[in-house]
Parts: C-alpha cells; sequence; structure tokens
C-alpha cells in the first residue's frame, strides 16, 4: 500500500513510498530511490508520463519514463522497475524489480500526481498550452490530471456511445488545426436502417482534441481498436511495446527512435510523413517527437492473449515479412 505521513517537505509536496520505491519532488524533480539506487527526473517529464500511465492503466507492455524508471503491466498485477531494460545497470547489478497489485500502484500513482500537479499545469497538454509545472506547492488541477480517456464501446458518434466534439461542449478547434474542415457527413440510410448507420468526421474529431500523446478508442470491431491521437513535442514515455502496432501517419510528420526493447540498443529512425504507414514490431520501445501539431492513428489488437502468444511463438514480433 501507498505511504504518506502527511507531512510536507520545505517545498510544500507530500511523499510517497510503495514497496521498496520512495517518490519525493522539489522545486525542480522527482527523486525516486529503491534499495541499490536512486534516479532523478525533471518534474515535468516525470508527471507527463504518471498522467499518462494513470490515464492509460498502465498501457499495452511497458511504460519506460526514461532510459532507467519504469513499469510493465501484467494486466492486473504491474511491475515497476529502475535499472531492468538498461544494460549499464544490469551489469552493474544495481537493477530492481517489484511487482504491485494493479490498485495499489495505480492509488499511489493517482495520489502523486495530483498532489505534485499545481494549478494551471496540464500534463496532457502542449508545452506551449500550459503553464509551468516547476516551483513550489501552488494549488491543483484535480480536474485536468482526473480526465476520462475516451474509449468508444462501438464507434464514436453512435447513440449512447462517446460524442462528436464541438465548441459547445467545450472542445474548440486547436490552433494547430484551424485549416480543418468540420463538416460533418451526410447519412442516406435505407428506410428501416436509419438507426444502424453512423459515421463522423475523424479529422473534425481530432482537431478539437485539447490533449496530446493520449490515444482513445475512436471505434472497436472485435479486438480491432482504432486509436487516434494528436501529437506535439515528445511522446513523454518510450513505449515498450508486447504487441505489434500499426501507424498510420495521417497529417504533418512525426520522427520515431526505435530502440531494442531490453537493451535500449537503436534499431531504426522512422520519418513519417502523410499517408506513411509503419508496423511497429512487438520487440521494440519507442518515442516519437512532433514539431507540429499532427494527427496520428495507432491501430491495436487489444486482445489479452498476445503477450503469451509472442511468448509461446504463436504470434509473429514482425505483422508482415517482405
Ligand atoms: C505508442 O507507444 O505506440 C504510442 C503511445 C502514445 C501515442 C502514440 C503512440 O500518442
Ligand atoms: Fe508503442
Amino acid at each position: 500500500m501507498t505511504m504518506t505521513d502527511d507531512t510536507t517537505n520545505e517545498a510544500g509536496y507530500q511523499s510517497f513510498s510503495i514497496g521498496g520505491f520512495s517518490f519525493s519532488r522539489d522545486e525542480y524533480f522527482a527523486t525516486i530511490e529503491w534499495p541499490t539506487g536512486n534516479h532523478q527526473i525533471r518534474i515535468d517529464e516525470f508527471l507527463r508520463c504518471v498522467q499518462r500511465d494513470v490515464a492509460w492503466g498502465f498501457f499495452y507492455g511497458i511504460v519506460n519514463f526514461d532510459s532507467v524508471f519504469g513499469t510493465m503491466n501484467h494486466y492486473g498485477n504491474v511491475d515497476m522497475f529502475a535499472g531492468r531494460f538498461n544494460e549499464a545497470y544490469r551489469k552493474a547489478e544495481v537493477d530492481y524489480n517489484e511487482n504491485f497489485p494493479h490498485d495499489d500502484l495505480m492509488a499511489c500513482f493517482q495520489a502523486m500526481l495530483d498532489d505534485w500537479t499545481n494549478e494551471g499545469y496540464d500534463p496532457f497538454a502542449a508545452p506551449m498550452e500550459t503553464g509551468t509545472a516547476y516551483g513550489s506547492k501552488n494549488g491543483n488541477n484535480t480536474a485536468a490530471v482526473t480526465r476520462e480517456r475516451v474509449v468508444a464501446d462501438r464507434m464514436v458518434g453512435v447513440p449512447g456511445d462517446e460524442q462528436i466534439r464541438t465548441d459547445e461542449n467545450g472542445f474548440p478547434v486547436n490552433r494547430g488545426f484551424l485549416d480543418v474542415p468540420q463538416d460533418e457527413p451526410v447519412i442516406e440510410a435505407e428506410a428501416g436502417y436509419e438507426d444502424q448507420v453512423s459515421a463522423f468526421n475523424l479529422f473534425a474529431y481530432l482537431s478539437r482534441s485539447d490533449v496530446t500523446w493520449n490515444p482513445s478508442v475512436v471505434s472497436a470491431c472485435k479486438e480491432s481498436l482504432y486509436c487516434p491521437t494528436t501529437e506535439e513535442f515528445t511522446l513523454p514515455v518510450i513505449h515498450g511495446n508486447d504487441r505489434v502496432e500499426w501507424f498510420v501517419q495521417l497529417t504533418d510528420e512525426i520522427q520515431w527512435d526505435v530502440e531494442d526493447r531490453d537493451t535500449g540498443a537503436k534499431r531504426a529512425r522512422v520519418t513519417m510523413k502523410p499517408g506513411d504507414v509503419a508496423a511497429m514490431p512487438a520487440d521494440i520501445r519507442h518515442q516519437g517527437y512532433s514539431p507540429k501539431r499532427a494527427m496520428l492513428l495507432v491501430w491495436e489488437n487489444g486482445s489479452e492473449r498476445i503477450p503469451e502468444m509472442i511468448a509461446n511463438g504463436d504470434a509473429p514480433v514482425h505483422p508482415v515479412e517482405f
């Protein structure tokens, strides 16, 4: 369980501990300590990563905050580690890993995210669209850090499902997408089928997203999930895949650094332009860089059997052979 003694340090923040890990923050940094070492991460970077881990329920596979610290999802329980996917830490035998029930680690991260996020700072926003994370304790931004991730049951726009975004419901067009047409499709259904046909303008929907690097499920067909997202600046986490992911670059440009998932050895640098499609293998980790706000479609297979199928050799780590 998370421990906090409810006292605050000289910068005004609470400290947290769970298992062998403890966390504290000062004006600029988060400090992480574990039985064999300690580590610092800039607080803005740290909060952007914690925010994703919280909103995504620890996501697919591994969420590396940087080359040292992160989490690995086992869907029900979660590993938290330091140096586990870093060759130098492993060689020096200072790497550390501990497993936690999902709900315990989630409660710890939620409490830390809420206490350490000041008024005016939104960890999901692009840096030019939010205030500073630095400084001593100054209020909070609970509404931002507890945002629900969009997860459509069937598709955005279907009655009773996630609704499209409008000025009226609080989603103005982002400054980067002012040229995106806002018309909605005209649906001409045969008589009797009116309630079975649905369509929406995905580009208009994405142009109104107020968050960055946050794939949301806009449609689901069994395990096939369309998870588009709008990207600006850097993907805060270095994601270690546990399954193949397809990327379709919808607008603008994103560069990706692709590394070996376990050692961090460089494997590729990928520049994606509008219309480009990439299949990211299941044994890599990657981080993206988006100089301008861009739309990216991430296509996931959400089946919980995939990590096991890959481990058994029943599913490939590359989706296509050339
Ligand atoms: C990914 O790791 O594949 C990923 C995560 C977040 C994004 C885009 C891609 O916004
Ligand atoms: Fe990924």
